[in-house]
């Protein structure tokens, strides 16, 4: 019901759709650096952003704008070779005690090693949703693109085109959603070797520094947040649901490369899953 009256509230500026494609992607008009000192650059007339890590610091950018649901894409290339220890995230997320967040976090590793693709939900400032995963790719030697579908009903995380996870809509079983606080972008590349790699047992090899993230192609079809309402570019995706071709993909994906899941850690969760857990695919 509360998501009903706020789709009414979404309906006025849907109807104000001019639908984008933004030829080429810009990073400056897109993104700010925000940390690093001239270790975040754009380059290639803002087709391409690179973040850097040294011993002295990481780096990291923000979006321009702030979005209230947003379907966007992102094509990244992760830290080649030895990254163990490094963590790239890229991430939405709201502000305050009680904000809502959507993660990608890449945990580095050894070369020839896996990295370990992170994902967690908060809503009104609760996490522990964590659910990971091994890529069928290597994520260093070419760009992939990584997307995050967040509509009133549901959050999906995809890559390549593949939907990994599904986070539904459950306030009527009294889980909280995200959809009253805007998010903005983020992304940074920094040093977590006290966890990352293997639970923090191999740590970062400065003699491989600078070490280097790439991003390229960042795509969006969002409502953007502008003096307290929202503006959408389309409407499609505001509704949009995994077909039965996705739900197969995305079991796929849960079967072969989830390594973690915190809906079924029952050593985690002794009292019982949280609720939500009863109503993901
Ligand atoms: C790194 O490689 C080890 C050994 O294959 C693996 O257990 C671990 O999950 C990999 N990823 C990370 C981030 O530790
Ligand atoms: C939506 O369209 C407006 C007007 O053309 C544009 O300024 C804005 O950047 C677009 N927003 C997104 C998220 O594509």
């Amino acid at each position: 019901m509360g998501s009903r009256s706020f789709m009414l509230a979404l309906i006025v500026p849907i109807l104000t759709i001019s639908f984008i494609t933004t030829a080429v992607a810009n990073f400056y008009q897109d993104f700010d650096i925000t940390w690093g000192d001239g270790r975040a650059k754009i380059l290639n007339n803002g087709k391409l952003l690179t973040l850097s890590l040294d011993k002295a610091s990481g780096s990291g950018f923000q979006s321009k704008n702030e979005y209230l649901f947003a379907k966007i894409d992102m094509q990244l290339k992760l830290v080649p070779g030895n990254s163990a220890g490094t963590v790239t995230a890229y991430y939405l997320s709201s502000q305050g005690p009680t904000h809502d967040e959507i993660d990608y976090e890449f945990l580095g590793n050894l070369s020839g090693d896996p990295y370990i693709l992170h994902t967690n939900v908060f809503t009104q400032g609760k996490g522990n949703r964590e659910q990971q995963f091994y890529l069928w790719f290597d994520p260093t030697a070419d760009f992939h693109t990584y997307s995050i579908l967040w509509n009133p009903q549901r959050i999906i995380f995809s890559v390549d085109g593949t939907p990994i996870r599904e986070f539904k809509n459950s306030e009527s079983i009294g889980v909280p959603y995200p959809k009253n606080q805007p998010m903005r972008i983020y992304s940074s590349l920094w040093n977590a070797d006290d966890w990352a790699t293997r639970g923090g047992l191999v740590k970062t090899d400065w003699t491989q520094a600078p070490f280097t993230a790439s991003y390229q192609n960042f795509g969006s079809d969002a409502c953007v947040w502008s003096s307290g309402s929202s503006s959408c570019n389309s409407s499609t995706w505001l509704n949009e649901e995994l077909d039965a071709a996705e739900q197969e993909r995305l079991q796929w994906v849960q079967k072969n490369y989830m390594i973690y899941n915190y809906c079924t850690d029952s050593k985690r969760f002794p009292q019982g899953f949280p609720p939500e857990c009863t109503n993901s695919a």
